[in-house]
């Protein structure tokens, strides 16, 4: 998957992305990132991206120039979705990122200053992402999540394939809690059952403690009733056992 980044600020992505499993999978040649200046876009004699806005008004404005010309030039056949990161986009999510882990490509068109001029919005994206209810100095910082998000998706990158798909919010559901060792850790123990060997009992151990730990964090997620009601079962089997099947005390 190719995906092209248009900022003003180039340099931020240096760090972020060429490190951990985005650098693995850029060398292993499953992504491949352009990161370009829109600044080199720009025709006139100062580079100017920015500019009042008509009837006054605070701040300044990303022109539409530099950034169309930037997308015509990056993507000719304007076949691939062009997305502007803003606080006023859909909500980026799990399943935004795996359906835009479908294409082939995506431009990532970063914002700033007090938005862009309405014709890009109207005339040159296809989308608009929001990364969540708070408002960034620019659309940098969300343009490297929606990378991060969307490259757990494209089939390779993940050490073991099927990572993506059991961590938390796939199938729905948070992941409930892990352990590693020490089995004790000052004091601290670890259920037996995932101590146990018995693959199908730390299964439905696993299920259990993901619909716990999802419906008294997050029970908007639990969408069926189906769901709403075995996580309700597993949340009364853990208040009533004493047995394995608990989680140590949290605290
Ligand atoms: N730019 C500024 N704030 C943003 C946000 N919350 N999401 C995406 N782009 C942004």
């Amino acid at each position: 998957m190719r995906i092209d980044i248009l900022t003003l600020f180039p340099g931020m992505f240096l760090g972020p992305l060429q490190e951990s499993i985005l650098k693995r999978a850029q060398q292993r040649g499953l992504l491949t990132l352009w990161i370009h200046q829109i600044r080199d876009y720009a025709l006139d004699r100062h580079q100017s991206t920015d500019d009042v806005p008509y009837g006054g008004g605070q701040g300044m404005l990303m022109k539409p120039e530099p950034l169309f010309r930037a997308v015509r030039t990056i993507l000719p056949e304007l076949n691939a979705p062009v997305i502007l990161l803003t606080p006023q986009g859909r909500t980026f999510s799990h399943t935004v990122a795996q359906e835009l882990a479908g294409h082939d490509r995506l431009v990532l068109l970063c914002g700033h200053y007090e938005g862009v001029d309405e014709r890009v919005r109207q005339h040159l994206v296809t989308d608009e992402l929001s990364i969540g209810d708070y408002v960034l100095t620019g659309g940098e910082l969300a343009a490297m999540v929606v990378v991060d998000a969307v490259a757990r998706f494209i089939p390779g990158v993940l050490g073991a394939e099927q990572g993506a798909y059991e961590d938390s919010f796939a199938g729905g559901l948070l992941e409930g809690p892990q352990y590693t060792r020490p089995p004790d850790f000052e004091g601290w123990g670890v259920p037996d059952v995932v101590r146990s060997g018995n693959h199908a009992a730390v299964a439905q151990w696993r299920r259990a403690t993901a619909l716990r730990r999802t419906m008294e964090r997050r029970p908007e997620l639990l969408l069926s009733t189906t769901l709403q009601e075995e996580a309700r079962a597993s949340v009364t089997q853990f208040q009533q056992s004493s047995d394995g099947l608990s989680e140590p005390d949290e605290t």
